[in-house]
Parts: structure tokens; C-alpha cells; sequence
């Protein structure tokens, strides 16, 4: 049976050399992180593990604690990018799906510290907006200390976690962290406009991480009978079911229900998801599982990146050898949603990036380029990818040889680059 405990106590729970993972984005235990500074010295190390932190730590953006703590991510976040240069900061390459198994296996963590909903009657409380590897983590804790937050929602599918399968509850009531729902500018809309001539009613959808997904769920307003099996749950799914666009009566996988590893967005999305039993929260390991995403007939992926060759390969987590994100889960998806029955993939990016120069001027740069940047990660390899979009068109290369798929990119890139690109591709031996 768990025990109640006050913050200080939780924080005097951590030993010398632990291994420390958080829930992920808003499954942290934000409280417990934002003092965990407090605890540390010469006498005391930690490492810890996350996955899109979303609060800049004061042990992560202060490098005071260089020397303390050693953080590994599974998905970095703009406030562990800018922490970065510390030194104590590092990438775990992964798929989403296999992520907490796989780290599991090589390092098993001394201390689980995430949120959750209150217990209920019977005593379980709900892990609330996710269980990418929450559960499993909490299993394979030696120690568990979840903080029981009353403003999470209450969700169902693979949240629940009886009090006896925790150690240390501790009582906090902080806001749960939002993400802004942007409006779509033009160039969205544009992109929205030509995913959604490809998408039909009765599809099952994903939408990643990023500004242009989200754009995309405005552009499906008008359709019918769509499905959400997703990584990710977001404000765009809630606005979408509203719309009644969404009923998921069509899917062969959970028909009748929405199926995410986590969710994250506004409060409007956190009050959709209370006690809403239209909406399974299941185990990461499970959703993003390739084979199972592949059982839903008519599955479609969307997803973004930040570079695109013009052998179709998609460096969509690092800017050159910078890591900026994460994998999470664009090769899951995407791949399974190519092997479902009428399934489709779609990379959605703008033409153009607005680059910053060594002097800190701007200067429009072409994302499609005839090679990555020297040591770009590779997120979706050419052999992975399927369709490529961009605002000014759809390029399908599916099955395509180099030489075609190099031809269909070009099309798609900003007209100012089109020529510099073509040069660049005959210079390579991919066209004549
Ligand atoms: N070169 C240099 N900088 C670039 C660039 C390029 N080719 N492309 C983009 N950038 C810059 C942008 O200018 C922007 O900079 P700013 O913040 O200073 O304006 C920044 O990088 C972010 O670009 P943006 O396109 O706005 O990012 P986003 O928030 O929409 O996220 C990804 C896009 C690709 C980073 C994000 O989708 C991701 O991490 N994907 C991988 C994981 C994934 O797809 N998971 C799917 C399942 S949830």
C-alpha cells in the first residue's frame, strides 16, 4: 500500500548513484524536478532519464549541476537543446515503441517519479495523459514515487495502477502543462489542403509531433467516419471529434474508440479526455508497435522533418550532427501505416527554412537538398518513405527509382531552388 509522503521526504529518498526516470512530457513529477537541485552535491550524484521535458529544470539549464547529474533523453526539448552545451546532456537513439524496453534492458531504473489522477474507490489511480513506458517503468522501479495531481483527467485503456504497485504518493496541485493550439498560417493550410485530397473517409489517423500536423487535423474537418489510432493526442483529435469528423465506427482495430500511447495539449483537450471511455490510453510498446499499427485497414500516417535528400531520406531530429528532437515515433508510423491495408504515409514540411548565419541574420534555405548535412540522423530512411509534401505539391515516391523520386522532389521544393538542385542532381548521376 502506498504511502503518503511530503515532497522533502521523496526528495531524501534519493541515494548516491541513482538512476532516476520521468514520465513523459506531461507525465513528469514536476514538483519533485523542479527541487531535485536541491538535493545534490559532491556526495550525491544521479542520473536521469526523460523524454521531452517540459520545464527548463533548474538542474538542466543550470551548469552548476554539471558535475551531479547526467540526463539522458529518449526526445529533447527546446530547454534541453539550449542545455545541450553543458556537456552532461545525451541522446538515446530509439523507436518510440521499443524505448523503455530496450533502456531496460541495458540500465534498470533505482527510482520511477511521474503523476497521476487521485485513487479511486477500488484504489487505482490513472497514469492520466500517457503510458509510453510509464508502466513499465514502474514495474521495474526499485522504488516508485508518483505525484497525485487532482487537475490531470481521468483516462482509461492501460493507465491504471493499483496503490499496492506504488511505494510513495505525494500530494501536489500545479497546473498540467499545455500545448498551445496555433492557428494555421498560409503556407499550413496549403499543405492541409493537399494531405486531406488524399486522405478518405473512414481512414485511421496519426499526426505527429509539430506545427504542420496539427495544421493538417484543420483541413479534415469536412470529411467522415475517420479513426485515431496515434502516438500522440492532441487538441487538432479533440477539434476533429467535435467537428464530428471523428466517430471511429470504420476502424478494424478498437473500432469505437481512440487509441494513443500519450496525449498532450490544452486544457480544453484535458477536460475532453475526463473520464472519457471513447479514449484508450495504451501502452506505448503496443500502439507504435509497426505490426499493430498495420492492423487498422486504411491507415494514415503524417508526420514532419527538418531536411529532406533527394533520395527521399528524412533527417527529422537533427539539424547536421545537432540533435534537435528526437525519432520518437516517425519510423513506427510510418512504417506501419505503409503496411496496413490501404495505408499511407505522408512527410509533410515547408520549402524553405529561415537558416540563422554565423553574424545572426536569416537567410531562406531549401529543406530538400541534394545531400543531408555532414552527420544528420537519418529518422526515415528511403527505402521507409512514401509521400512527401510540401506547399507546393504532393510528391508520391512510393516504389519510384532514384532517378524519378529525385525529379518528383524537385517539383516540390521552392521554385528559387529548383535549379540549383537539378545541377546538384546531375553533378551526382541521379538524373541525366
Ligand atoms: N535547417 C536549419 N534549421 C531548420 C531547418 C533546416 N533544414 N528546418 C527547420 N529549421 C528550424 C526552423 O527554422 C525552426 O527554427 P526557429 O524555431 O528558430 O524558427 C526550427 O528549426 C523548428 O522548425 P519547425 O519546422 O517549426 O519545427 P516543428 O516544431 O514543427 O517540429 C520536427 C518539426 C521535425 C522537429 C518534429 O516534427 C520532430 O521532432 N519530428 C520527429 C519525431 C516525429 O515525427 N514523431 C512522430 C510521432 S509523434
Amino acid at each position: 500500500m502506498a504511502q503518503s509522503i511530503t515532497l522533502d521526504h521523496a526528495l531524501r529518498l534519493v541515494q548516491d548513484g541513482d538512476h532516476i526516470v520521468a514520465g513523459m512530457a506531461a507525465s513528469e513529477g514536476r514538483a519533485f524536478f523542479e527541487r531535485l537541485h536541491e538535493i545534490l552535491s559532491d556526495e550525491r550524484h544521479v542520473s536521469i532519464d526523460n523524454c521531452l521535458p517540459l520545464k527548463a529544470y533548474p538542474f538542466m539549464v543550470d551548469d552548476a549541476y554539471v558535475d551531479q547529474i547526467t540526463v539522458n533523453s529518449w526526445f529533447f526539448s527546446g530547454d534541453l537543446r539550449k542545455a545541450f552545451k553543458h556537456g552532461n546532456i545525451h541522446y538515446i537513439p530509439n523507436h518510440l515503441h521499443l524505448a523503455g524496453s530496450k533502456r531496460i534492458q541495458h540500465i534498470s531504473p533505482d527510482i520511477y517519479v511521474g503523476n497521476a489522477t487521485p485513487p479511486d474507490k477500488h484504489g487505482y489511480v490513472s497514469l492520466s495523459l500517457g503510458n509510453v513506458y510509464e508502466k513499465a517503468m514502474i514495474k521495474a522501479a526499485k522504488t516508485v514515487i508518483l505525484e497525485v495531481n487532482p487537475n490531470l483527467p481521468r483516462t482509461f485503456g492501460d493507465v491504471e495502477v493499483h496503490v499496492d504497485d506504488i511505494d510513495y504518493l505525494v500530494d501536489v496541485d500545479y497546473p498540467v502543462p499545455e500545448l498551445p493550439d496555433l492557428a494555421p498560417n498560409e503556407k499550413d493550410e496549403k499543405i492541409g489542403a493537399l494531405i486531406a485530397d488524399y486522405i478518405h473517409d473512414g481512414d485511421t489517423i496519426q499526426l505527429g509531433i509539430g506545427g504542420i500536423p496539427n495544421a493538417v487535423a484543420n483541413a479534415l474537418h469536412e470529411k467522415k467516419d475517420l479513426g485515431v489510432h496515434t502516438e500522440m493526442l492532441t487538441t487538432g483529435f479533440m477539434k476533429l471529434y467535435q467537428a464530428g469528423a471523428i466517430t471511429n465506427t470504420k476502424k478494424t482495430l478498437h473500432p469505437g474508440k481512440m487509441v494513443a500511447a500519450f496525449a498532450l495539449g490544452t486544457q480544453e483537450l484535458y477536460a475532453f479526455l475526463d473520464n472519457n471511455p471513447g479514449i484508450s490510453i495504451l501502452n506505448g510498446a503496443y500502439v507504435n508497435d509497426p505490426f499493430v499499427i498495420a492492423q487498422n485497414d486504411n491507415q494514415v500516417s503524417i508526420n514532419t522533418t527538418l531536411q529532406v535528400d533527394l533520395a527521399g531520406q528524412c533527417a527529422s531530429e537533427s539539424i547536421g550532427s545537432t540533435q534537435f528532437s528526437g525519432t520518437g515515433g516517425q519510423s513506427d508510423t510510418a512504417t506501419g501505416a505503409q503496411k496496413a491495408l490501404g495505408g499511407r504515409s505522408f512527410i509533410a514540411l515547408y520549402s524553405t527554412a529561415m537558416v540563422k548565419g554565423a553574424d545572426g541574420t536569416r537567410v531562406e534555405t531549401s529543406k530538400i537538398v541534394p545531400t543531408l548535412l555532414p552527420g544528420a540522423f537519418v529518422t526515415l530512411s528511403r527505402n521507409d518513405v512514401d509521400h512527401v509534401v510540401t506547399e507546393y505539391g504532393v510528391a508520391e515516391l512510393r516504389g519510384t527509382s532514384l532517378s524519378e523520386r529525385t525529379k518528383r522532389l524537385i517539383a516540390i521544393a521552392h521554385p528559387k531552388f529548383r535549379d540549383d538542385l537539378t545541377r546538384e542532381a546531375k553533378k551526382m548521376g541521379y538524373i541525366r
